[in-house]
């Protein structure tokens, strides 16, 4: 995919569309991704950030569509993650730029990197601007948005904020701009992306988001380093994260299993009625079937997350452990919790689970359910009960 955009006058999209990546470090890609970097004609040239390195020709050949890049005078590099910095040595290699703009931790990471230091690092800080000619580009750091180096950049002559990996998706499409697509298969990738890779620093995505207002800035496009460009009502991402930052939550429920001989299983679904009967949105989940990172997307609007795994060799299903790793990592917040699972002898999983669920700072329902073998009449009930209790709690802490 070689097709270059200008999405502003003399401003051109110059990344590459990777249709192919399924995984992005055990978060699930089923549509691929895109690594976009921009391409400023102006009295210096400005390149804005880079692609992955299989995808280095890719770049250039989009480059070449609109300059030599020998001719390419500044590169601004926003976040040194490799999806967007691997291709950066042949990248500086090709266009031997004056400047490499970069956060101070940007320095440092691109040294550890690349192990580089005759490059022409150009440090720049938060509210400092240069000029490239007619324009004029203002640094914002977003420390930990995505890792400790990322910054933004806004260009204010073209009310352009080039945000990173902020406001990103992973999508692999022909279309570059968000008024191209299904709004609602968009707005369902970026809070995908949102819920696996922002979720933990939702408090400084809060405080960006107040800096950014208080900077009393236009801004008319939203262009991330992945997926769509924010070209119509850019500013609706904008609120989308105002919104998932709070991790406010519906009355809606999530169970979580994995189940060896469907005990487990009978279980979560007696859950599920109890809670169902009481007018809670229910979501259930079967690790078998269900990737982690889809999980995590379902439970950023859960009030709920309740667990569910037999036990196996004195310990929870290993496909669980997996899920709790990864969601003790994206630390989510404002949920109850509660654990059920099916034994045979021994029984640790369920308190393993209401363990992993009280480290989470999560309300528990008590000790959880733990039923011997196969669940009869008797042990489906208090598995409703169980439902119904959440569900009564559910009600009383979230508004309609
Ligand atoms: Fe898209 Fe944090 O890299």
């Amino acid at each position: 995919m070689r097709t270059v955009v200008e999405i502003k006058k003399g401003v051109h999209w110059v990344g590459a569309v990777d249709w192919h990546v399924r995984d992005f470090h055990g978060y699930s890609v089923d549509k691929g991704s895109t690594y976009n970097s921009y391409l400023v004609m102006d009295d210096k040239v400005t390149l804005f950030d880079a692609v992955k390195k299989p995808f280095k020709s890719d770049m250039l050949h989009n480059i070449y569509k609109v300059i030599d890049p020998g001719k390419i005078d500044y590169l601004v590099v926003n976040h040194v993650e490799p999806d967007h910095s691997g291709s950066i040595p042949e990248i500086i290699e090709a266009i031997k730029p004056e400047k490499v703009f970069c956060s101070s931790r940007g320095k440092k990471a691109l040294l550890d990197h690349y192990h580089r230091d005759d490059w022409p690092y150009e440090i720049v800080e938060s509210g400092q601007e240069i000029s490239i000619g007619k324009r004029t580009i203002t640094f914002l750091e977003t420390r930990m948005l995505h890792w400790p180096d990322s910054m933004f950049s806004y260009i204010k002559e073209e009310s352009l904020l080039i945000s990173s990996d902020a406001f990103g998706q992973h999508w692999a499409t022909s279309e570059r701009f968000n008024d191209q697509v299904d709004s609602s298969e968009l707005m369902a990738h970026a809070v995908k992306y949102y819920a696996n890779i922002l979720l933990p620093y939702s408090g400084l995505v809060q405080k960006l988001i107040a800096e950014v207002k208080k900077m009393n800035i236009k801004i008319d496009m939203i262009a991330p380093d992945h997926g769509l460009i924010w070209r119509e009502d850019p500013l609706q991402i904008v609120e989308a994260y105002d919104k998932w930052s709070k991790q406010g939550c519906k009355r809606k429920a999530l169970i979580i299993y994995d189940t060896m001989w469907h005990s487990t299983e009978m279980m979560a679904k007696a859950i599920a009625d109890g809670l169902i009967e009481s007018g809670i949105s229910v979501k259930l989940m079967n690790l078998a079937c269900d990737h982690r990172s889809d999980v995590i997307t379902e439970m950023i609007d859960s009030k709920a997350v309740i667990l569910g795994s037999p036990t196996l060799n004195n310990g929870m299903l290993p496909r669980m452990a997996d899920m709790l790793c990864y969601m003790k990592g994206l630390r989510p917040i404002n949920k109850f919790g509660a654990a059920f699972g099916s034994y045979g002898w021994s029984g640790e999983a369920v308190k393993q689970l209401a363990k992993s669920l009280e480290e989470m700072k999560m309300k528990l329902f008590g000790a959880g359910i733990n039923l011997q073998f196969v669940p009869n009449h008797e042990g489906l009930k208090k598995c409703v009960d169980l439902g119904r209790e959440i569900a009564a709690a559910i009600k009383d802490s979230v508004p309609v």
